[in-house]
């Protein structure tokens, strides 16, 4: 019985020095997405969007957790089966931390796909656009990310337990994205309490509380809090 439910953006990250995408500084303002985070752009120029992916996966694999991850990884050692993350991060943080059964719903960098038969496996470091597929042989391999316009990964999954949990938290996300941005409407309608760990609010009226302040600092706080609240 899962008792709650926690969505990450890329701000549970960027203590580890992980770029977000709409602050200062952030991915989207070096890169349009429209140029690299769509099947258009990985038809139109898919060396440019494997450039785009490398740089990112090297990033990510030089990255360490931080406490904000390392708080959720243990609070899940205490909840058990009762608590379910789910990330719009395609970093792999979360289980570097320790965090089992993430569920990653854009996709995952270290993950690589085959657009011809759908074969799964793990990413090389360096994607090129004429490797062929593992399973296949096709030269249709891309990365396993979820791009816009796609659908995202275990959607069925996330809408059953936003249904059934006792608290919904999102932290460290904009909350401008859907179907994710949704969760919390989802959450509030099926009575659930909805919670915010942003650096500042997002203005989502949804949320009945807002835990501000950086991730390393306000996750660990709410965690103690989260976890007497559900005893
Ligand atoms: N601690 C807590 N929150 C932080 C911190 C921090 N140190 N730094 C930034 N934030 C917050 C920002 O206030 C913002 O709300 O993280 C959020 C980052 O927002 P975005 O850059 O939009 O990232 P995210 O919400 O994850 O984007 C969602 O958009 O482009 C797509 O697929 C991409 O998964 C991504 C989705």
């Amino acid at each position: 019985m899962i008792d709650l439910v926690v969505l990450t953006g890329a701000g549970v990250s960027a203590e580890s020095g992980l770029a977000t995408f709409r602050d200062a500084g952030g991915l989207w303002e070096g890169q349009r997405p429209e140029d690299v985070a769509t099947p258009q752009a990985f038809a139109r120029d898919p060396d440019l969007v494997h450039r785009f992916y490398n740089a990112r996966r090297a990033a990510a694999g030089e990255a360490t957790p931080n406490a904000a991850h390392s708080a959720l990884a243990a609070l899940q050692d205490r909840l058990g089966e009762r608590m379910l993350l789910v990330t719009q991060n395609v970093d792999g943080l979360h289980e570097a931390a320790g965090h089992r059964g993430v569920i990653h719903m854009h996709g995952a960098l270290n993950r690589a796909t085959c657009g011809a038969c759908g074969h799964r496996w793990a990413a090389p470091a360096v994607m090129e656009t004429d490797d062929p597929c593992p399973s296949c042989g096709a030269p249709a391999t891309r990365p396993d990310i979820v791009w816009f316009g796609e659908m995202p990964q275990e959607m069925e999954r996330i809408y059953k337990a936003l249904d059934a949990a006792h608290v919904f938290a999102a932290i460290g996300t904009s909350g401008l994205v859907y179907p994710a941005a949704g969760f919390v409407d989802v959450a509030a309608s099926a009575g659930v309490l909805c919670h915010e760990i942003n650096l500042a609010p997002g203005g989502n009226p949804t949320f009945h509380q807002l835990f501000s302040g950086p991730a390393t600092q306000a996750v660990p706080s709410w965690c103690a809090d989260v976890e007497a609240l559900l005893g």
